[in-house]
């Protein structure tokens, strides 16, 4: 009798536990806050909720006083380059963070603002931060556990500058590698941007976004961002370049709904899974309409039939682009649709008078304001932001592991195992820590900004030192080996003679979005000159290429004995040097197919029509 009662005992812990851990692992549901969220919601004027629906830059906003308090502004963002004024260290960006909050309390009900800003590899707008590999490199890694750590830790680096909602992860998945904005996606296959998006959703947000170390993500850009079709049509707001210019970004996915949701949707249906918190809707159209114009995508797939219980966020001036010559019914069309939010940079005084006016007239229903304001006001409790026993100053004891030697530890586990080893002939690699000479070159050798790549301090990023600490692999090299070996260096190759081996660090400048949409990714000929010269020294040569995304490199294969492909490592090299001198056996696999030429182009594995035929297929990767 007592044994029996014993088993039922531990099989209704055992299920208590497994009910237990359930629940915690999987966030609590936005809208359980809802009875909070009506409270709230009655006591507000329309003004009020407009406010709430209305996001500025932050310089923008400051620089008009009174503003924030007028305008009742309920987020504000930090673009690329919308920066502290006093710079962008630590300290500046704590301080703007407390000011914007400190303003926003003086509003009519105190609600706290939410500040959003692009930390899409790390908190990659602060020097010092340390700047995790971007989403192509963690792609090459198939490792969730690995992406949802570096959520946790970019989390905890924002939230010491108080910042608590970043726009990313961006869970696009590219077709077309010539799209500037391809590093920002972890593959081109739906299936590991789907695992990994939801473990950077997790990695961010916790199991509790209440957390004081969480933040709130943003799976962007909704939907079909990475499916757009090359053309030469110039875009609107970008420098006009050469003529016939190539441009995939903000263009048209042409496909139907199911090819859709075959490839692209699959990321959200897991950020959803995770529990994300906001959606930022795609600058592209999908057949000829735009994604923030779109009720089917809004609120028929996402809110309805996916069940996404958090807030919409538009992309900078995105909506502007609905009817470019008409801002009111730009705005009418997209509030409808099911946008919550507009980012609108410098135009949210008349994002504000132009939806009051529509909800006036009656061609914004109240319905569709209630709506979007209780979807940001749950998202606000869940953070604990309206927690009024909770300071809303940033938690300066956190400056203390800032950028810490425990955090960079983790980006170069991270950037070792996203490195992939594409060739290794006569067993080239891995290199002897005791060899005499090794003779290092090549533009990206000893350059921290072009490891970073865009998105990086600045919007475009930027070569050469653009933030302190971390190691170029130059440094990397002359820290990894023995008192025995002499690392010389060169920026052009010249000079290798007498040099047991060589190793040429190229690829490509940083960029961001359509600035660095390309037609030609064939190497320049500045790197293809170091690898000749460092050949021509008669010496065994390593190419290492650090790129947004590959790239055409039959002109130096034949002189490469080995070559690796880092992608965009970000600031810790000895993630690189482990695995040159083996410390590390490479384990990278390719996220993207890698082509043999332009002309093949677009070229990946989700188009059964074309022949398949890659340099190197994806899921490449060799091991010693
Ligand atoms: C970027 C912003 C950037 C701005 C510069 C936008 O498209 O996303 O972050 O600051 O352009 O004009
Ligand atoms: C980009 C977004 C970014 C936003 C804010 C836009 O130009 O498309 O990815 O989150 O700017 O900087």
């Amino acid at each position: 009798m007592k044994k029996a009662f014993m088993s039922v005992a531990t099989i209704i812990l055992v299920l208590c536990s497994f009910i237990f851990s359930s629940c915690t692992s999987s966030p609590k549901g936005l809208a359980s806050f809802d009875p909070q969220v009506k409270e709230l919601l009655e006591k507000m004027t329309l003004e009020e909720k407009i406010g709430q629906m209305t996001q500025p830059e932050q310089d923008q906003v400051l620089s008009n006083p009174g503003d924030m308090q007028k305008y009742f502004i309920g987020s504000v963002l930090s673009g690329g380059n919308s920066d502290p004024a006093e710079g962008n260290s630590l300290e500046a960006w704590t301080d703007l963070y407390d000011r914007v909050q400190e303003e926003g309390m003086k509003t009519g009900l105190k609600i706290p603002v939410l500040y959003g800003i692009d930390a899409v590899h790390g908190h990659s707008n602060v020097l010092g931060a340390v700047m995790f590999p971007h989403n192509i490199a963690l792609g090459c890694t198939r490792d969730a556990e690995l992406v949802e750590e570096i959520g946790r830790i970019t989390a905890k680096e924002m939230r010491a500058t108080g910042i608590p909602w970043t726009f990313g992860p961006c869970v696009t998945v590219p077709q077309d590698i010539r799209w500037g904005r391809t590093y920002e996606g972890f593959s081109e296959d739906p299936a590991i941007v789907r695992y990994l998006g939801k473990a950077a959703v997790l990695g961010l947000q916790g199991s509790d976004l209440s957390n004081p170390l969480s933040v709130l993500a943003c799976a962007k850009h909704y939907v079909g961002d990475g499916g757009t079709t090359a053309t030469t049509d110039p875009r609107p707001g970008f420098p006009a370049g050469p003529e016939g210019r190539l441009w995939l970004d903000q263009g048209d996915t042409e496909m139907d709904e199911a090819a859709l949701r075959r490839i692209h949707l699959p990321g959200y249906i897991a950020a959803i899974e995770a529990g994300v918190g906001s959606i930022m809707p795609s600058y592209s159209t999908w057949n000829g309409v735009r994604c923030s114009a779109s009720k089917r995508l809004l609120t028929e797939i996402l809110k309805e039939e996916l069940g996404f219980e958090g807030f919409l966020i538009s992309d900078y001036n995105a909506i502007y682009q609905i009817d470019p010559k008409n801002a009111k019914k730009s705005i009418m069309i997209s509030i409808n649709a099911g946008m919550d939010m507009a980012m609108v940079p410098s135009g949210y005084r008349d994002f504000f008078n132009d939806l009051k006016e529509l909800v006036e007239e009656g061609k914004v229903p109240m319905s569709r304001i209630d709506d979007a304001v209780t979807r940001i006001l749950r998202v606000k409790f869940a953070l604990g932001l309206m927690d009024e026993s909770r300071s809303q100053k940033a938690d300066r004891s956190l400056h203390r592991d800032f950028g810490s030697s425990e955090h960079r530890a983790l980006a170069r586990e991270a950037i070792r195992k996203s490195v992939v080893l594409l060739k290794n002939d006569n067993q080239t690699l891995p290199i002897s820590k005791e060899v005499a000479r090794i003779h290092v070159s090549g533009k990206s050798a000893d350059n921290i900004g072009n490891q970073c790549g865009g998105w990086t301090i600045l919007w475009q990023g930027k070569t050469g030192n653009v933030t302190p600490g971390g190691a170029t692999v130059l440094e990397a090299v002359k820290a990894a080996v023995s008192t025995n070996t002499k690392v010389t260096y060169s920026l052009d190759g010249m000079g290798a003679d007498g040099a047991t081996l060589g190793i040429a660090v190229i690829g490509e400048l940083p960029y961001a979005e359509g600035i660095g949409d390309r037609a030609d990714l064939s190497l320049d000929a500045q790197d293809i000159a170091v690898v000749n010269n460092l050949k021509s020294a008669g010496i065994p040569v390593v190419v290492l290429v650090i790129s947004g995304r590959p790239l055409i490199v039959n002109e130096i294969l034949p002189q490469a004995d080995a070559l690796l492909a880092a992608f965009l490592p970000g600031t810790e090299g000895q993630g690189i040097t482990d695995v040159l001198f083996g410390d590390y056996n490479p384990t990278g696999k390719l996220s993207f197919s890698w082509p043999k030429s332009n002309d093949q182009l677009p070229l990946n594995i989700n188009m059964p029509e074309v022949d398949y035929d890659p340099l190197f297929p994806f899921g490449h990767g060799l091991s010693y």
